[in-house]
């Protein structure tokens, strides 16, 4: 029986990475993990946002989704980002959580998390490897053990084969261009089994 403590961390305009986390959640429940889905806070100006419905539409479909904070970073054994790529780096609106994050990080509460992301794009090549890479970076910083999934499992194979985290291309209607699912709950569970095995092993 699992007691690892997982938080699914997503920032998503317009609806994609809130379904990998979701797909993500499910996956780290199927360990017995204790899970939480929780979203970056919204930091665009209303104006922007006003001008994509679709947009203004999932920011209103998942307004119950609590936010996170710094207290679910301390709870986490085990984090799973999923963010869009912007560029070929995070959004803005997940670099500005993780800005808040030094007193934590001085403290040192925030060694040894295991650690995963995800990641969605327009174009298979705009950058979705990228973005997780960039992630990656703060997540060596806070000293954490990233838990990549490789080529672990059969299904990295027909859903893109990302090896460093899932990754997804997305039209401009927001329909995702290759089957994800199962590799990102592969991505979930390994996630959840790391965590477990470092957990065991802290304890001495
Ligand atoms: C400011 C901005 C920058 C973006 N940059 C890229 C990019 O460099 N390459 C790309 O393929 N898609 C890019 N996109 C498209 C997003 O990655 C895409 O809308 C997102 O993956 C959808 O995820 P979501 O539904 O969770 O918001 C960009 C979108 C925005 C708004």
């Amino acid at each position: 029986m699992s007691d690892v403590k997982l938080a699914v961390i997503y920032y998503s305009s317009t609806g994609t990475n809130y379904q990998m986390a979701q797909w993500a959640a499910e996956g780290a429940r199927e360990t017995g993990a204790e899970v939480k889905i929780l979203k970056v806070p919204e930091t665009a100006p209303e104006a922007a946002i006003a001008q994509n419905p679709a947009w203004k539409a999932h920011l209103e479909a998942t307004k119950d989704v609590p936010e996170v904070t710094l207290e679910d970073l301390e709870w986490a054994d085990a984090i799973i980002f999923s963010v869009p790529t912007r560029f070929g780096n995070v959004p803005s609106q997940l670099k500005s959580f993780l800005d808040t994050t030094g007193g934590l990080w001085f403290q040192g509460k925030l060694a040894n998390k295991v650690v995963s992301a995800m990641s969605s794009a327009n174009n298979p090549h705009g950058g979705q490897e990228q973005t997780i890479l960039q992630l990656y970076t703060t997540m060596y910083h806070w000293g954490a053990i990233v838990a990549a999934p490789g080529y672990t499992d059969q299904s990295a194979f027909t859903s893109g084969g990302n090896p460093y985290g899932n990754s997804v291309t997305v039209d401009q209607e927001g329909n995702m261009q290759e089957d994800v699912e199962v590799a990102i709950k592969h991505q979930a569970k390994r996630t959840a089994q790391v965590a477990q095995a470092v957990k065991q092993g802290l304890k001495g």
